[in-house]
Protein backbone atom coordinates (compact mmCIF):
# COMPACT_ATOMS: atom_id res chain seq x y z
CA UNK A 1 0.00 0.00 0.00
CA UNK A 2 1.34 3.45 -0.69
CA UNK A 3 1.52 6.21 1.97
CA UNK A 4 1.00 9.30 0.24
CA UNK A 5 2.53 11.31 3.78
CA UNK A 6 5.92 10.36 5.24
CA UNK A 7 5.27 9.73 8.93
CA UNK A 8 7.59 12.30 11.13
CA UNK A 9 8.66 14.35 8.52
CA UNK A 10 6.04 16.75 8.79
CA UNK A 11 6.49 19.88 11.33
CA UNK A 12 3.18 22.12 11.16
CA UNK A 13 4.91 24.53 12.98
CA UNK A 14 4.32 27.79 10.97
CA UNK A 15 3.15 26.11 7.88
CA UNK A 16 0.10 28.43 7.81
CA UNK A 17 -1.58 30.72 10.38
CA UNK A 18 -4.48 29.00 12.35
CA UNK A 19 -6.92 31.15 10.43
CA UNK A 20 -5.93 30.13 7.29
CA UNK A 21 -6.03 26.20 8.11
CA UNK A 22 -9.14 26.65 9.32
CA UNK A 23 -11.02 27.57 6.74
CA UNK A 24 -8.71 24.75 4.00
CA UNK A 25 -10.50 22.45 7.08
CA UNK A 26 -13.77 23.82 6.31
CA UNK A 27 -13.45 23.29 2.55
CA UNK A 28 -12.41 19.75 2.60
CA UNK A 29 -15.50 18.95 4.93
CA UNK A 30 -17.37 20.86 2.81
CA UNK A 31 -15.92 18.08 0.69
CA UNK A 32 -16.63 14.99 2.39
CA UNK A 33 -20.23 16.17 2.82
CA UNK A 34 -20.54 16.37 -0.97
CA UNK A 35 -19.10 12.81 -1.17
CA UNK A 36 -20.78 11.24 1.82
CA UNK A 37 -24.80 12.14 0.80
CA UNK A 38 -24.63 11.35 -2.61
CA UNK A 39 -27.37 9.32 -3.71
CA UNK A 40 -26.08 5.87 -2.56
CA UNK A 41 -23.61 6.45 -0.38
CA UNK A 42 -22.29 4.16 1.65
CA UNK A 43 -21.38 6.12 4.53
CA UNK A 44 -24.27 6.30 6.82
CA UNK A 45 -23.13 5.83 10.14
CA UNK A 46 -20.20 6.37 12.64
CA UNK A 47 -18.47 4.69 15.70
CA UNK A 48 -16.32 6.54 18.04
CA UNK A 49 -14.33 5.70 21.21
CA UNK A 50 -12.11 7.45 23.75
CA UNK A 51 -9.57 6.01 25.44
CA UNK A 52 -7.54 7.29 28.27
CA UNK A 53 -7.86 10.68 30.18
CA UNK A 54 -10.41 13.81 29.94
CA UNK A 55 -8.10 15.92 27.54
CA UNK A 56 -8.72 12.96 24.93
CA UNK A 57 -12.07 12.62 25.74
CA UNK A 58 -12.45 16.36 24.67
CA UNK A 59 -10.74 15.92 21.21
CA UNK A 60 -12.53 12.97 20.99
CA UNK A 61 -15.75 15.21 20.85
CA UNK A 62 -14.16 17.05 18.31
CA UNK A 63 -13.17 14.36 15.56
CA UNK A 64 -17.20 13.65 16.42
CA UNK A 65 -18.82 17.04 15.56
CA UNK A 66 -16.44 17.24 12.30
CA UNK A 67 -17.86 14.08 11.22
CA UNK A 68 -21.60 14.68 12.58
CA UNK A 69 -21.54 17.84 10.63
CA UNK A 70 -20.20 15.46 7.26
CA UNK A 71 -23.86 14.54 7.84
CA UNK A 72 -23.25 10.72 9.43
CA UNK A 73 -24.91 9.16 12.13
CA UNK A 74 -23.76 8.48 15.26
CA UNK A 75 -24.02 4.61 16.46
CA UNK A 76 -22.89 2.74 19.54
CA UNK A 77 -22.52 -0.90 17.18
CA UNK A 78 -19.06 -0.94 15.85
CA UNK A 79 -20.05 -3.89 13.49
CA UNK A 80 -23.19 -1.91 11.69
CA UNK A 81 -20.71 1.49 11.22
CA UNK A 82 -19.38 2.78 7.95
CA UNK A 83 -16.60 4.73 9.79
CA UNK A 84 -15.03 3.66 13.03
CA UNK A 85 -12.82 6.30 14.68
CA UNK A 86 -10.26 5.92 17.95
CA UNK A 87 -9.08 8.61 19.79
CA UNK A 88 -5.88 6.24 21.99
CA UNK A 89 -4.18 6.34 24.90
CA UNK A 90 -0.29 5.01 25.60
CA UNK A 91 0.03 5.97 29.40
CA UNK A 92 0.08 2.88 30.80
CA UNK A 93 1.33 -0.19 28.44
CA UNK A 94 -1.87 -1.69 29.11
CA UNK A 95 -3.72 1.27 26.73
CA UNK A 96 -1.65 -0.31 24.05
CA UNK A 97 -2.42 -3.92 24.58
CA UNK A 98 -5.90 -2.89 24.14
CA UNK A 99 -5.50 -1.04 21.07
CA UNK A 100 -4.37 -3.86 19.72
CA UNK A 101 -6.60 -6.54 20.54
CA UNK A 102 -9.51 -3.99 18.79
CA UNK A 103 -7.37 -3.79 15.89
CA UNK A 104 -7.41 -8.02 15.30
CA UNK A 105 -11.02 -7.48 16.05
CA UNK A 106 -11.71 -4.55 13.25
CA UNK A 107 -9.90 -6.76 10.99
CA UNK A 108 -13.01 -9.41 11.00
CA UNK A 109 -15.63 -6.57 10.87
CA UNK A 110 -13.87 -5.31 7.97
CA UNK A 111 -13.64 -8.33 6.15
CA UNK A 112 -17.26 -7.90 5.76
CA UNK A 113 -17.79 -4.70 5.57
CA UNK A 114 -14.89 -3.76 3.23
CA UNK A 115 -16.15 0.09 2.25
CA UNK A 116 -15.36 0.63 5.96
CA UNK A 117 -13.39 3.61 6.75
CA UNK A 118 -10.82 2.79 9.97
CA UNK A 119 -9.24 5.83 11.71
CA UNK A 120 -6.93 6.18 14.61
CA UNK A 121 -5.74 9.26 16.24
CA UNK A 122 -4.19 10.80 19.35
CA UNK A 123 -0.90 9.97 21.86
CA UNK A 124 -0.22 5.99 21.09
CA UNK A 125 -0.36 7.13 17.07
CA UNK A 126 2.77 9.48 18.36
CA UNK A 127 4.84 6.97 18.92
CA UNK A 128 6.89 5.49 15.92
CA UNK A 129 6.96 2.32 16.97
CA UNK A 130 3.57 2.50 16.59
CA UNK A 131 3.24 3.49 13.13
CA UNK A 132 5.66 0.92 11.77
CA UNK A 133 3.46 -1.94 13.11
CA UNK A 134 0.38 -0.29 12.33
CA UNK A 135 1.55 0.09 8.79
CA UNK A 136 2.78 -3.71 8.86
CA UNK A 137 0.30 -5.64 10.50
CA UNK A 138 -2.77 -3.24 9.97
CA UNK A 139 -2.50 -1.90 6.61
CA UNK A 140 -6.29 -1.90 6.66
CA UNK A 141 -6.60 0.99 8.45
CA UNK A 142 -7.29 4.07 6.66
CA UNK A 143 -6.37 7.03 8.40
CA UNK A 144 -3.97 8.10 11.11
CA UNK A 145 -2.98 10.77 12.42
CA UNK A 146 -1.67 12.20 16.25
CA UNK A 147 -2.29 14.84 18.82
CA UNK A 148 -1.12 17.47 16.90
CA UNK A 149 -3.39 17.71 14.22
CA UNK A 150 -6.93 16.86 14.84
CA UNK A 151 -8.05 20.25 12.92
CA UNK A 152 -6.93 17.98 9.50
CA UNK A 153 -9.38 15.22 9.65
CA UNK A 154 -11.57 16.52 6.98
CA UNK A 155 -8.57 16.66 4.69
CA UNK A 156 -7.08 13.34 5.75
CA UNK A 157 -10.41 11.97 5.71
CA UNK A 158 -10.91 13.20 2.16
CA UNK A 159 -7.90 11.91 0.85
CA UNK A 160 -9.01 8.37 1.96
CA UNK A 161 -12.38 8.42 0.07
CA UNK A 162 -10.75 9.83 -3.19
CA UNK A 163 -7.54 7.79 -3.03
CA UNK A 164 -6.08 4.20 -2.10
CA UNK A 165 -3.84 3.54 0.43
CA UNK A 166 -3.25 4.05 4.20
CA UNK A 167 -3.52 7.85 5.08
CA UNK A 168 -0.88 8.34 7.64
CA UNK A 169 0.07 11.94 8.85
CA UNK A 170 1.86 12.62 12.14
CA UNK A 171 3.69 15.91 13.43
CA UNK A 172 6.15 16.22 16.08
CA UNK A 173 4.91 18.82 17.56
CA UNK A 174 3.63 22.49 16.06
CA UNK A 175 2.84 26.02 17.87
CA UNK A 176 -0.49 25.71 15.63
CA UNK A 177 -3.97 26.25 17.86
CA UNK A 178 -6.89 26.10 15.92
CA UNK A 179 -9.76 27.95 17.34
CA UNK A 180 -13.26 27.29 16.84
CA UNK A 181 -13.42 23.82 15.59
CA UNK A 182 -16.85 22.16 16.27
CA UNK A 183 -17.83 19.67 19.12
CA UNK A 184 -20.36 17.10 19.41
CA UNK A 185 -20.58 17.32 23.44
CA UNK A 186 -21.49 14.02 25.61
CA UNK A 187 -23.66 16.58 27.77
CA UNK A 188 -25.14 20.16 26.84
CA UNK A 189 -24.77 21.46 29.98
CA UNK A 190 -21.12 20.54 31.06
CA UNK A 191 -17.92 20.24 29.00
CA UNK A 192 -14.39 20.84 29.01
CA UNK A 193 -12.13 23.58 27.51
CA UNK A 194 -8.82 23.09 26.84
CA UNK A 195 -6.88 26.02 27.84
CA UNK A 196 -3.38 24.21 27.04
CA UNK A 197 -1.80 21.64 25.44
CA UNK A 198 1.42 19.74 26.16
CA UNK A 199 4.07 19.22 28.93
CA UNK A 200 7.07 20.19 29.93
CA UNK A 201 7.91 18.38 33.05
CA UNK A 202 9.21 15.50 31.78
CA UNK A 203 8.63 13.39 35.05
CA UNK A 204 10.72 9.86 34.41
CA UNK A 205 7.92 7.63 33.98
CA UNK A 206 5.95 10.04 31.74
CA UNK A 207 5.53 9.23 27.94
CA UNK A 208 3.10 12.29 27.66
CA UNK A 209 5.59 14.90 27.47
CA UNK A 210 6.83 13.02 24.28
CA UNK A 211 3.26 12.38 22.38
CA UNK A 212 1.62 16.12 23.27
CA UNK A 213 4.92 18.05 22.59
CA UNK A 214 6.50 20.83 24.41
CA UNK A 215 3.62 23.11 26.59
CA UNK A 216 1.89 26.01 24.86
CA UNK A 217 -1.23 27.46 26.33
CA UNK A 218 -4.18 29.04 24.94
CA UNK A 219 -4.72 33.15 24.82
CA UNK A 220 -6.32 33.88 27.63
CA UNK A 221 -8.98 36.03 25.07
CA UNK A 222 -9.92 32.95 23.24
CA UNK A 223 -10.54 30.55 26.20
CA UNK A 224 -12.85 33.56 27.89
CA UNK A 225 -15.48 33.65 24.46
CA UNK A 226 -15.08 29.80 24.16
CA UNK A 227 -16.65 29.86 27.79
CA UNK A 228 -19.12 32.92 26.77
CA UNK A 229 -20.26 30.82 23.58
CA UNK A 230 -21.14 28.10 25.73
CA UNK A 231 -22.85 29.51 28.23
CA UNK A 232 -24.97 30.85 25.72
CA UNK A 233 -25.29 27.21 24.39
CA UNK A 234 -26.72 25.83 27.88
CA UNK A 235 -23.48 24.82 29.48
CA UNK A 236 -23.54 25.73 33.12
CA UNK A 237 -20.36 23.90 34.11
CA UNK A 238 -16.67 23.90 32.89
CA UNK A 239 -13.83 21.56 33.53
CA UNK A 240 -10.66 23.78 32.42
CA UNK A 241 -8.26 21.77 31.42
CA UNK A 242 -4.38 21.23 31.30
CA UNK A 243 -1.59 18.64 32.02
CA UNK A 244 -0.44 21.66 34.44
CA UNK A 245 -2.79 24.22 34.79
CA UNK A 246 -0.34 25.96 37.23
CA UNK A 247 1.91 26.53 34.74
CA UNK A 248 -0.78 28.48 32.50
CA UNK A 249 0.16 31.67 30.54
CA UNK A 250 3.63 31.45 31.21
CA UNK A 251 4.90 31.35 27.57
CA UNK A 252 2.28 33.55 26.44
CA UNK A 253 3.61 37.03 24.72
CA UNK A 254 2.06 38.81 27.26
CA UNK A 255 2.13 36.49 30.77
CA UNK A 256 -1.00 35.73 32.78
CA UNK A 257 -1.36 33.22 35.54
CA UNK A 258 -3.50 30.58 36.47
CA UNK A 259 -4.98 32.56 38.91
CA UNK A 260 -5.89 35.57 36.71
CA UNK A 261 -7.32 33.22 34.37
CA UNK A 262 -9.45 31.43 37.16
CA UNK A 263 -10.84 35.29 38.13
CA UNK A 264 -11.29 36.10 34.67
CA UNK A 265 -13.53 32.95 34.00
CA UNK A 266 -15.84 33.70 37.46
CA UNK A 267 -17.08 36.59 35.44
CA UNK A 268 -19.05 34.81 32.60
CA UNK A 269 -22.61 35.39 32.87
CA UNK A 270 -24.35 31.59 32.94
CA UNK A 271 -21.30 29.58 34.44
CA UNK A 272 -22.18 28.73 37.63
CA UNK A 273 -18.83 25.62 38.07
CA UNK A 274 -15.72 25.85 37.27
CA UNK A 275 -13.48 22.99 38.05
CA UNK A 276 -9.85 22.29 36.46
CA UNK A 277 -7.23 19.52 36.30
CA UNK A 278 -4.81 19.18 36.65
CA UNK A 279 -2.40 20.51 38.94
CA UNK A 280 1.25 20.04 39.79
CA UNK A 281 2.10 20.63 43.33
CA UNK A 282 5.34 22.23 42.27
CA UNK A 283 3.74 24.96 40.88
CA UNK A 284 0.80 25.54 43.13
CA UNK A 285 1.48 29.05 44.04
CA UNK A 286 -0.40 31.07 47.14
CA UNK A 287 -2.61 33.37 44.45
CA UNK A 288 -4.36 29.86 43.49
CA UNK A 289 -5.18 28.85 46.71
CA UNK A 290 -6.37 32.50 47.57
CA UNK A 291 -8.17 32.65 44.17
CA UNK A 292 -9.93 28.94 44.73
CA UNK A 293 -11.42 30.36 48.71
CA UNK A 294 -12.73 33.54 46.91
CA UNK A 295 -14.13 32.30 44.51
CA UNK A 296 -17.95 31.74 43.99
CA UNK A 297 -17.73 29.75 41.06
CA UNK A 298 -14.77 27.18 41.78
CA UNK A 299 -15.44 23.92 42.74
CA UNK A 300 -14.37 22.70 45.95
CA UNK A 301 -12.54 19.80 45.02
CA UNK A 302 -8.52 19.65 43.95
CA UNK A 303 -6.92 17.05 42.34
CA UNK A 304 -3.42 16.91 43.14
CA UNK A 305 -1.06 14.77 42.18
CA UNK A 306 1.09 12.66 44.75
CA UNK A 307 2.82 9.96 43.09
CA UNK A 308 4.65 8.88 45.50
CA UNK A 309 5.25 9.62 49.31
CA UNK A 310 9.03 9.01 49.50
CA UNK A 311 10.87 11.68 48.59
CA UNK A 312 13.66 9.88 47.67
CA UNK A 313 11.61 8.26 44.47
CA UNK A 314 9.92 11.64 43.84
CA UNK A 315 13.25 13.14 43.05
CA UNK A 316 13.67 9.99 40.79
CA UNK A 317 10.70 10.56 39.48
CA UNK A 318 12.07 14.20 38.69
CA UNK A 319 8.98 15.79 40.59
CA UNK A 320 10.63 18.41 42.11
CA UNK A 321 8.75 18.68 45.64
CA UNK A 322 9.69 16.34 48.16
CA UNK A 323 6.96 14.47 51.37
CA UNK A 324 7.34 17.53 53.46
CA UNK A 325 6.73 19.98 50.79
CA UNK A 326 4.00 18.24 49.32
CA UNK A 327 2.01 17.86 52.93
CA UNK A 328 2.84 21.84 53.74
CA UNK A 329 0.87 22.37 50.43
CA UNK A 330 -2.03 20.27 51.63
CA UNK A 331 -2.30 22.15 55.27
CA UNK A 332 -2.48 25.87 53.36
CA UNK A 333 -5.08 24.05 51.37
CA UNK A 334 -6.82 23.25 54.56
CA UNK A 335 -6.55 26.25 56.50
CA UNK A 336 -7.96 28.70 53.59
CA UNK A 337 -10.33 25.85 52.58
CA UNK A 338 -11.38 23.50 55.72
CA UNK A 339 -13.86 21.49 53.76
CA UNK A 340 -11.86 20.90 50.49
CA UNK A 341 -11.97 17.91 48.85
CA UNK A 342 -8.71 16.77 47.52
CA UNK A 343 -7.92 13.63 45.21
CA UNK A 344 -4.46 12.08 44.07
CA UNK A 345 -2.88 9.85 41.55
CA UNK A 346 -0.32 7.41 43.19
CA UNK A 347 1.95 5.09 41.06
CA UNK A 348 3.16 1.84 42.90
CA UNK A 349 6.58 0.30 41.98
CA UNK A 350 8.54 3.04 40.38
CA UNK A 351 12.16 1.30 39.87
CA UNK A 352 14.01 1.23 43.11
CA UNK A 353 10.94 1.43 45.46
CA UNK A 354 11.53 0.01 48.79
CA UNK A 355 9.19 -0.81 51.59
CA UNK A 356 10.40 2.33 53.17
CA UNK A 357 9.31 4.29 50.32
CA UNK A 358 5.89 2.67 49.88
CA UNK A 359 5.42 3.26 53.96
CA UNK A 360 5.77 6.79 52.72
CA UNK A 361 3.58 6.78 50.56
CA UNK A 362 0.77 4.91 53.17
CA UNK A 363 1.90 8.02 55.52
CA UNK A 364 1.31 10.35 52.75
CA UNK A 365 -2.28 8.53 52.35
CA UNK A 366 -2.72 8.62 56.13
CA UNK A 367 -1.97 12.65 56.39
CA UNK A 368 -3.50 13.72 53.58
CA UNK A 369 -7.00 13.08 53.81
CA UNK A 370 -8.26 12.19 50.23
CA UNK A 371 -11.75 11.81 48.93
CA UNK A 372 -10.41 9.46 46.26
CA UNK A 373 -7.08 8.00 44.81
CA UNK A 374 -6.14 6.78 41.47
CA UNK A 375 -3.85 3.68 41.91
CA UNK A 376 -1.71 2.94 39.42
CA UNK A 377 0.80 0.19 38.77
CA UNK A 378 4.34 1.63 37.31
CA UNK A 379 4.10 0.73 33.76
CA UNK A 380 7.52 0.40 31.73
CA UNK A 381 7.25 3.29 28.85
CA UNK A 382 9.61 2.79 26.29
CA UNK A 383 11.66 5.80 25.56
CA UNK A 384 11.06 7.41 29.25
CA UNK A 385 14.31 7.52 31.75
CA UNK A 386 12.65 4.95 34.20
CA UNK A 387 12.15 2.34 31.70
CA UNK A 388 16.03 2.10 31.59
CA UNK A 389 16.47 1.93 35.27
CA UNK A 390 17.65 -1.78 35.88
CA UNK A 391 16.02 -1.96 39.68
CA UNK A 392 12.55 -2.71 38.38
CA UNK A 393 10.70 -3.94 41.14
CA UNK A 394 9.54 -7.53 40.79
CA UNK A 395 5.63 -7.92 39.80
CA UNK A 396 4.51 -10.26 43.11
CA UNK A 397 5.86 -7.23 45.03
CA UNK A 398 4.24 -4.43 43.28
CA UNK A 399 0.79 -6.53 43.65
CA UNK A 400 1.41 -6.63 47.03
CA UNK A 401 1.88 -3.52 47.64
CA UNK A 402 -0.73 -1.99 45.07
CA UNK A 403 -3.62 -4.33 47.50
CA UNK A 404 -2.32 -3.45 50.62
CA UNK A 405 -2.48 0.82 49.08
CA UNK A 406 -5.94 0.19 47.82
CA UNK A 407 -7.70 -1.05 50.79
CA UNK A 408 -6.34 2.34 53.00
CA UNK A 409 -7.10 4.51 50.30
CA UNK A 410 -10.55 3.13 50.56
CA UNK A 411 -10.69 3.25 54.33
CA UNK A 412 -9.64 6.69 54.06
CA UNK A 413 -11.84 7.58 51.70
CA UNK A 414 -15.08 6.30 53.58
CA UNK A 415 -13.99 8.01 56.53
CA UNK A 416 -13.40 11.31 54.48
CA UNK A 417 -16.55 11.12 52.69
CA UNK A 418 -18.97 10.30 55.30
CA UNK A 419 -18.53 14.29 56.72
CA UNK A 420 -21.23 14.87 54.20
CA UNK A 421 -23.59 12.64 55.98
CA UNK A 422 -26.83 14.85 56.72
CA UNK A 423 -26.12 17.23 55.13
CA UNK A 424 -27.85 18.97 52.11
CA UNK A 425 -25.76 19.84 49.05
CA UNK A 426 -26.22 20.96 45.19
CA UNK A 427 -26.26 18.71 42.89
CA UNK A 428 -26.31 19.20 39.33
CA UNK A 429 -27.94 16.13 37.83
CA UNK A 430 -25.87 14.21 34.87
CA UNK A 431 -28.43 11.12 34.13
CA UNK A 432 -30.01 8.46 34.21
CA UNK A 433 -28.92 6.03 36.80
CA UNK A 434 -29.22 1.85 35.69
CA UNK A 435 -30.87 1.38 39.00
CA UNK A 436 -34.14 2.17 37.71
CA UNK A 437 -35.82 5.26 38.88
CA UNK A 438 -32.31 6.87 40.46
CA UNK A 439 -30.56 9.88 39.13
CA UNK A 440 -27.20 11.07 39.07
CA UNK A 441 -25.39 13.93 39.70
CA UNK A 442 -22.55 15.38 41.33
CA UNK A 443 -21.69 17.86 44.34
CA UNK A 444 -19.34 20.51 43.97
CA UNK A 445 -16.67 18.44 45.92
CA UNK A 446 -17.14 16.17 42.60
CA UNK A 447 -19.19 13.73 44.69
CA UNK A 448 -21.35 11.47 43.29
CA UNK A 449 -24.70 11.11 44.87
CA UNK A 450 -27.74 8.93 43.61
CA UNK A 451 -31.30 10.17 44.46
CA UNK A 452 -35.08 9.32 43.20
CA UNK A 453 -35.71 11.42 40.31
CA UNK A 454 -37.14 12.30 37.42
CA UNK A 455 -35.21 12.50 34.07
CA UNK A 456 -36.77 16.12 33.24
CA UNK A 457 -34.16 17.38 36.11
CA UNK A 458 -31.08 16.43 34.12
CA UNK A 459 -29.07 19.42 33.60
CA UNK A 460 -30.28 21.16 36.52
CA UNK A 461 -28.91 22.37 40.01
CA UNK A 462 -31.17 20.43 43.08
CA UNK A 463 -30.90 19.86 46.71
CA UNK A 464 -30.28 17.14 47.98
CA UNK A 465 -29.45 15.42 51.60
CA UNK A 466 -26.77 12.87 51.45
CA UNK A 467 -28.37 9.89 53.76
CA UNK A 468 -25.87 6.87 53.02
CA UNK A 469 -22.07 7.26 52.43
CA UNK A 470 -21.29 4.33 50.06
CA UNK A 471 -17.34 5.22 50.20
CA UNK A 472 -16.75 7.36 46.96
CA UNK A 473 -21.02 7.83 46.21
CA UNK A 474 -23.86 8.25 48.17
CA UNK A 475 -27.52 7.98 47.87
CA UNK A 476 -30.03 11.08 48.90
CA UNK A 477 -33.31 12.41 48.89
CA UNK A 478 -34.26 15.59 47.32
CA UNK A 479 -35.21 17.89 49.92
N1 LIG B 1 3.00 4.04 34.94
C1 LIG B 1 1.96 4.13 35.79
N2 LIG B 1 1.21 5.23 35.92
C2 LIG B 1 1.53 6.30 35.17
N3 LIG B 1 0.99 7.53 35.09
C3 LIG B 1 1.66 8.23 34.16
N4 LIG B 1 2.64 7.49 33.64
C4 LIG B 1 2.60 6.28 34.26
C5 LIG B 1 3.36 5.10 34.16
N5 LIG B 1 4.40 4.99 33.33
C6 LIG B 1 -0.12 7.97 35.94
C7 LIG B 1 0.29 9.15 36.81
C8 LIG B 1 -0.49 10.28 36.22
C9 LIG B 1 -1.71 9.57 35.70
C10 LIG B 1 -2.50 10.32 34.68
O1 LIG B 1 -1.20 8.39 35.13
O2 LIG B 1 -0.15 8.88 38.13
O3 LIG B 1 -0.80 11.29 37.16
FE1 LIG C 1 3.30 13.30 32.75
FE2 LIG C 1 4.46 14.68 34.73
FE3 LIG C 1 3.57 15.98 32.51
FE4 LIG C 1 1.80 14.94 34.25
S1 LIG C 1 3.28 16.60 34.69
S2 LIG C 1 1.77 14.75 32.00
S3 LIG C 1 2.85 13.08 34.96
S4 LIG C 1 5.25 14.46 32.61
Amino acid sequence: MENIYQPFQIDGSGSTSAAEEALKQEAYAEKCREILSAGHSAYQKYFIQNEGCQMNALQTETVAGMVRDMGLIKTQQEDEADVVIYNTCTVRENANQKIYGHLGMLKSIKRSRPHMKIVFFGCMMQEPHVIRTIQERYPFVDVVFGTHNIHRFPELFFTSLTQEGQIIDIWKDTDLIVEGLPTDRKYPFKTGVNIMFGCNNFCSYCIVPYVRGREKSREPQAIIREMETLARDGVSEVMLLGQNVNSYGKTLPFPVSFAQLLKEAEKVDGIRRIRFMTSHPKDLGDDLIEAMASGTKICRHLHLPVQSGSSRILSAMNRHYDKEKYLTLVKKLRSAMPDISLTTDIIVGFPGETEEDFQDTLSVVEEAGYDTAFTFIYSKRTGTPAASYDNQVPQEVIKDRFDRLLSLVQEKGRERSSRFAGTVQEILVEEENREKGLLTGRTSHNLLVHFPGDASLIGQYVSVRLDTCKGFYYYGTRV
